[in-house]
């Protein structure tokens, strides 16, 4: 058997070194040269823990090499970029254009999944897609879907025992994919149609951004209110059926944050909770956001001058490095550019630099600084020690 993977990213590299390290023949395609360069150089560019030393193996092994262009095979995995465009739309063009570049090397039997969090229909749609151009293939292929929900950090380790949904095309599809992730997975393998598999991925973060977007708007009411969330929610939980989550920033990353809209840019009128949900998310990061500015202007009131303000935290969640879609980014950033006259320090243990901004240490910021924002839940600022003079805003609870 030979795979072939198109794109090497967070997940498309890791999967593809997963296969390869179990004896198949794998090809890793990717458009990016430098992406291609390192691989075969058995490295790789991305921050993923025991990523680098099964990279490193299955290259030296000869079982993983890559090119920036595909070549036959009997699998062909998708697991490119599906952004999000102009009002909400989802982008397409990524899974569009590596299903071209595909096309030409699919014969007969082969097996062509797509793995990308995708709207509902993309599958049928890249199916027919092929289908114009190669119009022999039909029924003569087998086309699924198989969403992938590993959490960054633990990806290696998810990949093997997380249970997939695979949807395919047709019950013969669906059949052949099982067979295939059998190869390298040891979690339950669930069959579904295409549409329901696609569906699912998506459902599954929007569960999540529902649920976070009732505890934002619980802190936001429990403020008003002048009650302590935090003690809210904890001695609400004692209720044996109620689990409120932890009220933050907003909510961040490239899934949470971006997967719902698949949802209702497709089903506009069915999907109000779901839009919903994402306005309330989006708009805690502005209700942050004004937090901060009325608390300076009333320091600047009292002592005459502005106050420093140190913002605590710019991933997007508690111990990465990732700033993709970060409300707390997006609070330093409004920050450093409407409240130019201020100095406002960023904070960020888990990475030097962002753009032109230096990283500043967190015990040198919490010495100058008189406002501190812990915008994010960083173990480093579990222990925060607050002086007498000095403000603490606290967006993400102890
Ligand atoms: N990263 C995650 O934690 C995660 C989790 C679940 C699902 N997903 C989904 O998986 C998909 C891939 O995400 P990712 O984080 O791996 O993306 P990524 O940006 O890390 O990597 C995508 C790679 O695809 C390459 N690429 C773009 N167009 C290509 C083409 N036509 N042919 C070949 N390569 C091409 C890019 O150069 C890049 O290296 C997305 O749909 C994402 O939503 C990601």
């Amino acid at each position: 058997m030979k795979v072939v993977m198109m794109g090497l990213g967070y997940i498309g590299l890791p999967t593809a070194a997963l296969i390869a390290s179990k004896q198949i023949k794998t090809l890793g395609v990717d458009v990016s040269d430098k992406v291609v360069q390192k691989v075969n150089q058995g490295e790789i560019h991305i921050v993923e823990p025991d990523l680098a030393g099964l990279v490193k193996h299955v290259v030296e092994q000869g079982h993983l090499k890559a090119q920036t262009k595909p070549e036959e095979a009997d699998v062909f995995l998708v697991a490119v970029p599906t952004p999000f465009k102009g009002d909400n739309e989802p982008d397409l063009k990524y899974v569009e254009s590596a299903t071209k570049m595909a096309l030409p090397y699919l014969k007969k039997g082969d097996l062509f999944i797509i793995e990308s969090t995708s709207p509902v229909g993309t599958t049928e749609l890249m199916a027919d897609l092929i289908y114009a151009e190669r119009p022999e293939l039909k029924g003569n292929i087998h086309v699924a879907y198989c969403p992938e929900r590993v959490l960054p950090g633990n990806v290696i380790h998810e990949l093997a025992y997380n249970d997939r949904v695979i949807g395919g095309l047709d019950s013969a599809a669906a059949e052949k994919a099982v067979e295939f992730y059998q190869h390298f997975v040891k979690g339950e393998l669930h069959i579904t149609n295409a549409r329901t598999a696609e569906m699912c991925k998506l459902v599954e973060n929007s569960s999540r951004d529902v649920n976070i977007a009732f505890a934002n708007e619980l802190s936001m009411i429990a403020d008003k209110a002048d009650i302590d969330v935090w003690e809210l929610i904890q001695l609400a939980n004692k209720h044996p059926r109620v689990n409120i989550l932890r009220p933050g920033t907003g909510v961040g990353g490239h899934c949470i944050a971006v997967d719902p809209w698949f949802i209702v840019s497709g089903f506009p009128e069915e999907s109000k909770m779901i839009r919903t949900a994402r306005e309330i998310n989006n708009y805690k990061t502005d209700w942050v956001l004004e937090k901060i500015k009325s608390t300076a202007l009333q320091f600047e009131l009292d002592k005459g001058r502005k106050p420093i303000i140190a913002c605590l935290g710019l991933a997007f969640k508690p111990d990465i490095d990732d700033l993709r879609e970060s409300p707390a980014l997006r609070v330093f950033e409004n920050l450093k550019s409407n409240f130019s006259e201020h100095t406002i320090l960023p904070v960020e243990p888990n990475v030097d630099s962002h753009g032109e901004n230096s990283m500043v240490l967190l015990e040198d910021a919490m010495q100058s600084a008189d406002i501190a924002v812990k915008l994010v839940a960083h173990r480093e600022f579990k222990k925060l020690k607050i002086e007498n003079e000095k403000i603490l805003l606290d967006f993400c609870g102890k």
